[in-house]
């Protein structure tokens, strides 16, 4: 097992191995190595700071990257005055964009302070050529930059940053290599987030992602199911599957696999209780998947299912493959298969040409559907995607309102939709104590609604029966009954 091998007894006076994850290991002994260094002139340890930007992916990323780190001899720090930042980059939208060049001033002032201190960057933002030009010209200071594709190669491009004395840029434009059992950190010890699959082929004209992740990739199901073991063996009950668009996971596989074949896979691992995935695109959404649902134990209620627009001419042009009356019918489907699942989903305001035809067809959906919560984005150009060459882009104006409009009708339901719950008891997996009142307790439904209960620190990472007394919008306040929870759900 990787996740048990000895840095020490790795002999650093060979040369790298060339096969992965073993060249992995060696560099991580190098890093180790660089630590004591630091411990030694220093009298303590270097300490380091991750910041991620960006989607669950990201998170997930970033907890490879932080097992490295510590599995190292870093000591981890909320702080960015620390002697290794790193910042985990997003670029779905500029404003994912702009927040990581406000910081990067911070940074700076703090590297003349601790001229030691590395900087590095990586993430989407990176896979972008005019971002790397920028980094270049404007921000000499920052000491590595890396993509998507080569973030499982995190030890060796430290080791080689620190023997640079300039910045040490190395993005890959593709791969199709996926690297196993490297260690991970988790932030939580009760649950954790999985990848089944990497990239995207969709190519939404508005999209980014697929220029910055890639092709889409399968992790194959033994690997995804040896994985969950593990995790289950280590006390993890819950497992966000995570993918771009988990509907069409497997397709690429050497054997093909359905993604609800993979789920009645995971759920037949002992100790797992939830199982959530995130995300499912609509075009591939299959009644087999549904089914599956409808039949489940494990599997949460709940399904975040992006609209992007309402109206059958801009999805058209967005490159969607479904029109208003499938998606309604789908949800129709959902509804009638498991009674109380929540549904949650993502709109773009502002899509070039939107018209306020167009838009009413969104508000439309958002009452017929009566979402449970709804992340309502104005759109934004990314330059390289089809959409940025479209002429008719809507006034800022008037996408500002129409975004206004429909975030207070998105509210306005999710809060009824929420309403409907209170005075039922249901099961909480407990997740932290509250940070801004100690003597309660916050954790989520299985429709993922967040609820705050009186308890205390030993209820953390375990299912509690939670009577919702007051629902506040977007969240419960509860009572803990006193009977043996049965079940997750
Ligand atoms: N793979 C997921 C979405 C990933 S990006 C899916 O297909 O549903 C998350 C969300 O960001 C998208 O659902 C979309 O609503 C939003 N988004 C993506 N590109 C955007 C852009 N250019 N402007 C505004 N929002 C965008
Ligand atoms: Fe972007 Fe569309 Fe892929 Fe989602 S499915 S990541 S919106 S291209
Ligand atoms: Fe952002 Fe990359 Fe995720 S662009 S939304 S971090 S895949």
């Amino acid at each position: 097992m990787y996740n048990e091998i000895d840095l020490d007894k790795i002999d650093l006076s060979s040369n790298p191995p060339s096969e992965e994850p073993a060249r992995q290991y060696y560099f991580m002994a190098k890093c180790r190595e660089m630590v004591r260094n630091f411990k030694q002139r220093h009298d303590r340890f270097p300490t380091a700071c991750v910041q991620t930007f960006g989607c669950q992916m990201n998170a997930r990323d970033s907890e490879k990257m932080v097992g490295i780190l510590e599995s190292v001899g870093y000591r981890m720090t909320e702080s960015e005055e620390a002697d290794f930042v790193l910042y985990n980059t997003c670029t779905v939208r500029e404003n994912a964009n702009n927040k990581v060049y406000g910081r990067l001033g911070t940074l700076h002032n703090y590297k003349k302070k601790n001229p030691h201190m590395m900087i590095v960057l990586c993430g989407c933002m990176m896979q972008e050529e005019s971002v790397v030009q920028k980094l270049r010209e404007s921000y000499r200071f920052v000491d590595l930059i890396f993509g998507t594709h080569n973030i499982y190669k995190f030890a060796e491009l430290i080791v080689r940053a620190q023997e640079a004395d300039s910045m040490l840029v190395e993005i890959w434009q593709e791969t199709d290599k996926i690297v196993e059992d490297l260690p991970v950190e988790r932030k939580y010890f009760f649950k954790s987030g999985v990848n089944i699959m990497f990239g995207c082929n969709n190519f939404c004209s508005y999209c980014i992602v697929p220029y910055v992740r890639g092709r889409e990739r399968s992790r194959e199901p033994g690997e995804i199911i040896r994985e969950i073991e593990k995790l289950a063996a280590d006390g993890v009950v819950e497992v966000m599957l995570l993918g771009q668009n988990v509907n069409s996971y497997g397709k690429n596989l050497k054997e093909p696999m359905s993604f609800a074949e993979l789920l009645q896979k995971i759920e037949q691992v002992e100790g797992i209780e939830r199982i959530r995935f995130m995300t499912s695109h609509p075009k591939d959404l299959s009644d087999e998947l549904i089914e599956v649902m409808r039949r489940s134990s494990k599997i949460c209620k709940h399904m975040h299912l992006p609209l992007q627009s309402g109206s059958d001419r801009i999805l058209k042009i967005m490159n969607r493959h479904y029109d208003k009356a499938h998606y309604l019918r789908l949800v129709e489907k959902l509804r009638a298969a498991v009674p109380d699942i929540s549904i949650t989903t993502d709109i773009i305001v502002g899509f070039p040409g939107e018209t306020e035809e167009d838009f009413l067809e969104t508000l439309d959906v958002v009452q017929k559907v009566r979402y449970d919560s709804a992340f309502t984005f104005l759109y934004s150009k990314r330059t390289g995607t089809p959409a940025a060459a479209m002429e008719e882009q809507v006034l800022e104006s008037v996408a500002k309102e129409r975004f206004d409009r429909l975030l207070k009708e998105v509210q306005k339901i999710a809060a009824k939709q929420a309403e409907t719950y209170t005075g039922q008891t249901l099961p909480v997996l407990v997740e932290q104590v509250n940070t801004q009142d100690g003597s309660l307790v916050s954790g989520r439904l299985s429709n993922n609604s967040i609820v705050h209960f009186p308890g205390n620190a030993d209820m953390v990472g375990t299912f509690v029966d939670v009577t919702l007394e007051e629902c506040k919008g977007f969240y419960y306040m509860g009572r803990k009954v006193d009977r043996e929870t049965t079940s997750a759900h």
